[in-house]
Parts: C-alpha cells; structure tokens; sequence
C-alpha cells in the first residue's frame, strides 16, 4: 500500500469484540495498531489477556487515557458498553480523531429515541447528529464522510440486510414482520454474568427480551428510512448454546405472486456486487457454520405460497459482520482503502 498505515487504537480491548479487531488490524496492510486500552486496575501486556496473541503481539493495554490515545492514534475504536461510548467519543472528535463505536450510544438519529430504549440520558446529544450509521450495503456514501462512525448491532445487521431488497421492491409489506433470531453467548460480552454460565447456556435453548429488545427501534427505524414506509416487527431473540454466530429466521407477509427465482434475482440485483453478502439459489440455505469466522451475511430464502410468506434466513457471525468486521470495513471506506482489506 502506498501511504503510510493509519494509526489506530482499540478502546476495550479486553472485550470480545476489541479481541476480534485488535486479530483483524494484525493481519491488515493499510493500519497499525497504536494504542490498546480498557479499564484495568493496571498495565498488563494484551498476550497475558488473550494467550492467543502469545507471538503476534507484544503491546500493552492500559487504563484509557484520552490524552494519550490521542497524541498516539488517528482513529479510535471504541468497543465499549453502551452509555459509556458517549462519554469518550466527544473528547476523541475534539481531538481531530475519527471515531468507530460499536455500541449502541450513536445509532439513533435522536437521543431522546435512545433514552426511551436504553433508559438512560444522552450525554452526547450534539454527535449524535453528526453520527452515520455505519451499514455499508446501504449507507456507503455517507460512511466515506463520517467522523463518527455508528457501527451497526449484530441482530440489526442479519435482519436489516435480509428485509430490505424486498421491502424496498414493494414486494413484502412493512407489517406483520416476524424475526426469530438465535445468537451464541459472545453476543453478550466478557463479563460475567449467571445465567451465561457454562451450565446454564450449555445443552439449553431459551427465549429472551421478547416485545422489547433493545434492538427492535434500530431495525424498525433504519428499514423505515431506508424504504420511506413504516416498518414493524416482532422480534424474538434466543440464546443458542454455541460461541458464536447469528441465524434468524424472518417472515416477511408478500404483497403479490412472486417466484423464487424472481426473489433470487432481486436480492441477485441488490447484492450481486457486494463484497460481503452472499445470495443463495432458490432451494439452498445458509447454516451458522458457514457464516462463523467470516465477514459475511448469507442470505436465502424460500417462498410459501400456501401462507403468503416469503421467509428469509440470515446468517452473520456477530463477533465479525455483526461488530468488529463491519468495523474495520467502515474504516476502510472512511479511509479511502480497499473495502475488503483485512478482511478475506
Ligand atoms: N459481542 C457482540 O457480539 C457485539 C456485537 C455488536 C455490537 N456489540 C457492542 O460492542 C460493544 C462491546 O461489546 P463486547 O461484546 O466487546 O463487550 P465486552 O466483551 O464486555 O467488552 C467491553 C470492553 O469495554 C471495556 N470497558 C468497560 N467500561 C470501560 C470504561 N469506563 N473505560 C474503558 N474501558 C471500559 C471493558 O474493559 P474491562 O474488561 O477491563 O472491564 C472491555 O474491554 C458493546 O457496546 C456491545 O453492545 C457487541
């Protein structure tokens, strides 16, 4: 690459998502990794966190200090927990740095949408504004722009991309959409917490959140935006007992007759030149396994004539296209780099 690396720094990097891009900026010819903080009592080198990177990194993670993060690095992930991303991402874009939050802080076009979800005040009303929503299969255009980067949630990712090229086309209507989502347990961070317990998650299968997860008001809004009608869902998350990986399974009510292959070569003509959507033909499906370890979203799909249903079966890996994937392929657009850089 003929430019200097943009120097990056990973905010959260004891997390498991600060994990997956601190993996993805190792293995990448366009950035270098600058700074590695969380909040820890005190310094410790990142391999004696993950012996994983015993080898192929020796840096430290220290204690965040904004000061330092910024006379280090150009552009900060922050893989920080929803209401503590705002607290950081003003001082960093005060600074001149490019910012990436994958939490939840910046997704909402308004905080008064976020604090009737989250339940807790906005402390960065004015970013908020600025922020873009950083979905690259529809938003690739402002993402080039952005200095504040709303990384997508991982169920909002598989969903939004399954829904849209269908209702876009008038070919679904907006209402009566179910989304039956299974993630594995990395889906919910490193901290700990009982019921993911090893023996509780494991051999079991459970429902979670219905009629009120948190990232029902993300999908309903970007999807309505997107297709300039109002878009609602009813969407029922579970708990898989795997690692990782993201399936949903999405009933769509169809508007008129269609085809399988006709839905074949819409979501052919929406996606058939994106990098990290994958189509499936008419009688194939995607399963967790060929998503897992990957930047993709597969798609496909089977048409119920009986019920009027077209049902679309999304798979992600959360860890990678539903977070720290999507990430760096944000940075590379926002960088002016190759999309798929780091990436395949
Ligand atoms: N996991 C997923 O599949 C996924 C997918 C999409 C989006 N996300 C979002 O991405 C964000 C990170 O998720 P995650 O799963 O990586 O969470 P995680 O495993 O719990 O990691 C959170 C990280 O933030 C650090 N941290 C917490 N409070 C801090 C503070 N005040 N100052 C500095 N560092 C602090 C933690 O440090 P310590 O460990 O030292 O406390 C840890 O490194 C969340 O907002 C999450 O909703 C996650």
């Amino acid at each position: 690459m003929n430019r200097n690396p943009i120097k990056t720094a990973v905010v959260g990097a004891t997390g498991y998502t600060g994990l997956e891009i601190v993996k993805l900026l190792l293995n990448h010819r366009g950035a270098e990794l600058v700074s590695l903080t969380a909040k820890v009592d005190e310094t410790i080198a990142i391999d004696r966190v993950f012996p994983r990177l015993m080898g192929r990194l020796e840096m430290e993670c220290s204690n965040l200090d904004v000061d330092d993060v910024c006379g280090k690095a150009d552009l900060v992930f922050l893989a920080l927990p929803h209401t503590v991303s705002m607290l950081f991402a003003p001082r960093f874009l005060a600074a001149g740095k490019k910012v990436i939050d994958l939490s939840a802080d910046y997704r909402f076009p308004s905080p008064v949408e976020f604090e009737k979800w989250y339940g807790a005040p906005h402390r960065d009303p004015e970013g908020v504004e600025g922020a873009v929503y950083g979905l690259p299969e529809l938003f690739r255009k402002e993402i080039a722009d952005a200095r504040l980067l709303a990384n997508p949630g991982c169920y909002p990712t598989a969903t939004i991309l399954a829904c849209y090229p269908a209702l876009r086309a008038g070919l679904a209507g907006p209402e009566g959409i179910v989304v039956d989502a299974k993630t594995g347990v990395t889906g919910a961070g490193r901290k700990a917490s009982l019921p993911l317990l090893f023996p509780e998650v494991n051999e079991n299968f459970k429902a979670y959140s219905l009629a009120g997860h948190k990232h029902t008001p993300e999908m309903e809004g970007v999807l309505s935006r997107a297709v300039g009608r109002d878009v609602r869902l009813e969407f029922a998350p579970h708990l898989l007992p795997v690692n990782r990986g993201i399936l949903s399974t999405i009933y769509l009510k169809l508007e008129k007759e269609v085809s399988e292959e006709e839905v074949y070569d819409l979501y052919r003509e929406q996606y058939g030149r994106e990098p990290f959507v994958r189509v499936y033909p008419p009688g194939q499906l995607p399963e967790l396994k060929d998503a897992v370890g990957t930047n993709n979203c597969l798609l496909g799909f089977k048409v119920n004539p009986r019920t009027g249903n077209l049902i679309v079966v999304s798979a992600i890996d959360n860890l990678l296209k539903g977070a720290a994937g999507q990430a760096v392929q944000n940075m590379n657009i926002m960088e002016s780099l190759p999309e798929t850089e780091g990436l395949i």
